[in-house]
């Protein structure tokens, strides 16, 4: 009877653990927006070491051991206060991990969220970064209920700041040299969109 219990106990997890992963799985016309995990590693790698394109993150791996520890380091529950989540995106017609997208998850009473998006260079200038953001967005808004949703753009970095405009951020501070990035420090452009101009 308790062998029973136990098995039935474990099924029942099984399923609730099943349906909690899958309803993290976001879906858009061209892509898939999963939770990463470590068999990304040797793509996100080869598109995060390029110090080129990735001149404005914070994050540049040297070596694929920084990578794992990354992926090691995220939170394996979504929406855990100050906790960042990591999720991939993939392109459907080639199955190819071609970004990642980064939710760092504040405190619990304000319900605000920051996030961050980088995408392989190859897979640049075709729309995908705007319709992540935007499927994030609309996840953030309407199944965790969160209020606002910031980001954090160095002054400079044009193509993020054309990916904001265009989604509907607006600007709210210019902080200068607020950042100490690279021995030096550098302005910080924050931009932030909450649940009713969403709804507009
Ligand atoms: C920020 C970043 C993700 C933006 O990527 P992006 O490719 O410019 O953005 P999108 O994928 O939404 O593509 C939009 C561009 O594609 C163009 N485009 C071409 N074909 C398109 C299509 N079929 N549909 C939509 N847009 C298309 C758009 O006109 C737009 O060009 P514009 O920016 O010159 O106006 C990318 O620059 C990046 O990864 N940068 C490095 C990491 C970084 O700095 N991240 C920000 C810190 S969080």
């Amino acid at each position: 009877m308790y062998c029973f219990v136990a098995v039935a106990g474990i099924f029942v997890l099984f399923k609730l653990l099943k349906k909690l992963f899958k309803s993290m799985i976001l879906e858009t016309k061209r892509l898939i927006i999963r939770p990463i995990s470590l068999e990304d590693q040797n793509d996100i790698f080869e598109y995060r070491r390029d110090k080129d394109i990735n001149k404005f993150q914070a994050w540049i791996p040297e070596t694929i051991e920084d990578v794992k520890t990354f992926i090691g380091d995220t939170a394996k529950q979504i929406n855990v206060p100050y906790t960042w989540f990591q999720f991939v995106i993939v392109e459907k017609q080639t199955q190819c991990v071609i970004g990642d997208l980064g939710i760092h998850f504040l405190d619990k009473e304000n319900r605000q969220v920051e996030i961050g998006c980088t995408l392989n260079k190859n897979f640049q200038n075709k729309g995908y970064a705007t319709e992540s953001v935007k499927r994030v967005i609309d996840f953030l808004f309407k199944e965790l209920h969160k209020h606002r949703i910031i980001t954090s753009i160095d002054p400079n970095n044009m193509s993020s700041i054309r990916l904001v405009e265009r989604i509907g951020f607006r600007k709210e501070a210019h902080f200068v040299e607020s950042l100490f990035v690279d021995g030096k420090y550098v302005d910080d452009l924050v931009y932030a969109l909450t649940e009713k101009d969403w709804e507009i």
